[in-house]
């Protein structure tokens, strides 16, 4: 039987695609904890050096799984796996990159958002639907969504539960990259393939600083990318990427 998330390699690049097409990959329970325990499986594996998490043509994921979350009780909701699956996306410290076409609405604009970048189809639709249900985004959207669309325009989308296009989402720099139909996961993959020739254990190290604007004063910010700019400076790949600069010629990074 195929997975709910089913991996890939190619090259130094992890391709994890979500699989359950007859319920427009809504996150379960199952599903969440396959993507987690694939995401920590691979995370510290040296030979990937970039994730990119995808689902299909129409659809990135419709969001937590509505049947299962109908039956669960509020004792059970509090105690609930699914809970931590955002916490340990959070804590994966492999540059991570959503490949998104089709839909990409409540859960899995979160997953989307809880990715370093976003790479979408022309056609893909974003939103946080969950008021339409009763619920508020819990997979970190008011959090995200207001710190990357600022504050009026978050509380527009979770209010209404309204979608945005990608050229919407791209305007508004939730998207790094809107590309023509049905090149959304080829150019998703030309991105991580860019990332992945970097240094690893800089790009491991960047990616640490860039989340810590978000979470930091600037000035614990700055302290902060000073202690992870110094770890970069201690790493052999740093040697051999400015000898290569000045004997010009291409660095050969080895992740040490
Ligand atoms: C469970 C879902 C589902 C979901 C779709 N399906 N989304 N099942 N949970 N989130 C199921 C349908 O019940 C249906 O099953 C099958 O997938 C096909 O769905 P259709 O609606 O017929 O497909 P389509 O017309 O293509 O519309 C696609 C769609 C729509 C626009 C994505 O399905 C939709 O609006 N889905 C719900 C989106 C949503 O509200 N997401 C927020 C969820 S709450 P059957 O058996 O009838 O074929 C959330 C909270 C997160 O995410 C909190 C943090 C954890």
């Amino acid at each position: 039987m195929a997975g709910l998330v089913e991996t890939s390699l190619d090259g130094h690049v992890a391709l994890l695609r979500l699989n359950r097409p007859e319920a427009r990959n809504a996150l379960s329970p199952e599903m969440m904890e396959e993507l987690a325990s694939e995401l920590e499986r691979l995370d510290p594996d040296p030979d990937v050096r970039c994730v990119v998490i995808a689902g299909s043509d129409q659809v990135f994921a419709a969001g937590a799984d509505i049947k299962s979350m109908s039956e669960r009780s509020f004792a059970e909701a509090l105690r609930h796996p699914a809970a931590s699956f955002w916490r340990r996306v959070a804590a994966i410290k492999t540059p991570l990159i959503a490949a998104v076409s089709g839909y990409a609405l409540g859960g899995g604009c979160e997953l989307a958002l809880a990715c370093d970048m976003i790479v979408a189809d022309a056609e893909a639709r974003f939103g946080q639907p969950e008021i339409t249900l009763g619920i508020i985004p819990g997979g970190g959207g008011t959090q995200r969504l207001a710190r990357v669309l600022g504050k009026q325009l978050a509380m527009e989308y979770v209010l209404t539960g309204r979608r945005f296009d990608a050229e919407m989402a791209r305007k508004m720099g939730l998207v790094n990259k809107v590309v023509k139909k049905g090149k959304w996961l080829q150019e998703a993959m030309e991105l991580a393939h860019t990332v992945a020739e970097r240094p690893p254990i800089a790009t491991r190290l960047a990616k640490q600083a860039v989340i810590g604007a978000e979470e930091t004063a600037l000035s614990a910010g700055l302290e902060n990318e000073r202690r992870l700019y110094e770890l970069a400076m201690a790493t052999e790949d740093r040697v051999e990427g400015m000898k290569a600069f000045l004997e010009k010629r291409e660095p050969k990074f080895e992740g040490r």
